[in-house]
């Protein structure tokens, strides 16, 4: 049984750490955050992830996972130690290495033994290196460790699912031995198929953010075909249907909205397009999938201003979905922040709703109106926004929410609501890139 020590008790280290005891290794979720830590001994979670507390608690009565804040025990107790700390964007784009960096030197003092150094953080192409030299110079024994690139591609809402059954798993080494080892650790994945890749160190870097940029590009290409959709009477859902068909393109990441966010595709791309500038190699899709997400973001706005003819002065309009997604309460980079903040200072009066991200908007954003309740929160509104594609809004009561309202005005940035629906109820409505009925 590997023995493993995951240090960042995130959403990537805590569903990494769950996620390998789940596959049989005996894991350490390590943590200097003593609050986190405790919290978790007793079953509080810092995030919301569908499947994660089950997994949890069936994978600490099987004795294969504990927490502790106690990172050099942890470190000396393991073979395999990932590094799964944050790399917020710092300088110019950069991504902040500082918390990564930090968590190698813990590692080069506690190196008692043999061990397998792993980065799971997402980290600018060339950092395997400088976390391999910056360990040799603070040991004596070169052959204590091998190090290794194992980028996640977790999606947020559905991070488990996507740990357990993977795609594929990139294991970025120069060393076969550590190769054998991380294989080990994912062994469950390959008795029927085999979906482990291995390749060098920034082969595996440069894999993560080409992978998440192409995401990003995608998602910005199809806002842009939906804008232009608008524009010539052409429905994007039928174009992006026909286009996935194609298996060169396929179907995933091809659904128009109000441009990306979360805490991955925007610090990724200006961390890529840092690279990109350091090497003197030019990104010009890069750059432009950034400015396209910028205005797609813009675009929702004027959207609403148009459905007011410009006069939106003192409205009061509900938002529906602050997350950047569904089934997550994560709001960083979400349009909703965009919207708000926008709508403000046009001097709209703001009612909000989310499921489970009031709190977390509420942490940033305290001059609006939050509501438990969604009828509530359209009360006496003369606009509804849908911001997030929850479930939830899917089958909203149109007709109750006609009736609460003072107004007839609604903008689906995710396309979720049927267009007949809405206008049988007498709505006056905008979505992104469909032909209104
Ligand atoms: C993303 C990647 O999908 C993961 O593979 C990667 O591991 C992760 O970043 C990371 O680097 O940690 P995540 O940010 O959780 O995952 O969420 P996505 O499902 O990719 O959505 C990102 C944004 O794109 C959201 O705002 C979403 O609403 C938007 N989106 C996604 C669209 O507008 N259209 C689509 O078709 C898909």
């Amino acid at each position: 049984m590997n023995k493993i020590t995951i240090i960042g008790t995130g959403y990537v280290g805590l569903v990494t750490g769950v996620g390998m005891a789940e596959f049989g290794n005996r894991v350490i979720c390590s943590d200097i955050d003593k609050t986190k830590i405790k919290n978790l001994n007793s079953g509080v979670l810092p995030i919301y992830e569908l499947g994660l507390e089950e997994t949890i608690k069936r994978n600490i009565k099987n004795n294969r996972l504990s927490f502790s804040s106690d990172v050099k025990e942890s470190i000396i107790k393991s073979d395999v130690i990932v590094i799964a700390v944050g790399t917020p964007e710092g300088e110019n784009g950069k991504a902040d290495m500082s918390y990564v960096l930090s968590v190698a030197k813990t590692i080069s003092k506690n190196l008692n033994d043999y061990k397998i150094v792993v980065t799971k953080s997402t980290v600018p192409i060339g950092s395997g290196k400088q976390i391999i030299d910056l360990i040799n110079n603070r040991v004596n024994n070169q052959n204590l460790f091998d190090y290794v690139s194992n980028p996640e591609f977790l999606r947020e809402g559905s991070a488990l699912k996507d740990f357990l059954w993977p795609d594929r798993v990139i294991i970025g080494t120069d060393s076969e031995k550590a190769y054998e080892i991380m294989r080990n650790v994912y062994r469950p994945l390959y008795i029927n198929t085999n979906p482990i890749v291995h390749t060098s160190v920034e082969t595996a870097e440069m894999i993560k953010y080409a992978s998440n940029s192409f995401l990003a590009l995608k998602i910005s290409y199809i806002n842009e075909i939906a804008n232009l959709c608008e524009a010539v009477g052409a429905d994007v859902h039928k174009v992006a249907n026909a286009m996935g068909q194609d298996g060169r393109i396929s179907d995933k990441f091809l659904h128009p909205g109000p441009g990306f966010g979360g805490s991955c595709f925007p610090k990724d791309l200006e961390a890529l397009l840092a690279i990109s500038e350091k090497n003197n190699v030019k990104m010009k899709t890069v750059e432009a999938a950034i400015i396209a997400n910028y205005n797609q973001k813009q675009r929702m706005v004027e959207k609403i201003i148009n459905l007011f003819h410009g006069d939106i002065k003192n409205k009061k309009i509900a938002i529906l979905g602050l997350a950047f997604k569904a089934n997550t309460d994560d709001i960083r980079e979400s349009s909703a922040i965009n919207m708000i903040n926008s709508l403000n200072s046009h001097g709209v009066s703001i009612n909000a709703y989310d499921p489970i991200a009031n709190n977390e908007m509420a942490k940033i954003i305290n001059n609006i109106n939050y509501f438990d309740n969604l009828y509530d929160a359209v009360n006496k509104v003369d606009a509804v926004i849908i911001m997030t594609e929850w479930n939830e809004f899917r089958s909203l009561d149109l007709k109750k929410i006609k009736r609460k309202m003072s107004g007839n005005i609604l903008l689906d940035t995710r396309n979720i609501i049927n267009m007949d629906e809405l206008s049988a109820q007498g709505f006056v409505y905008d979505n992104v890139g469909r032909i209104k009925k």
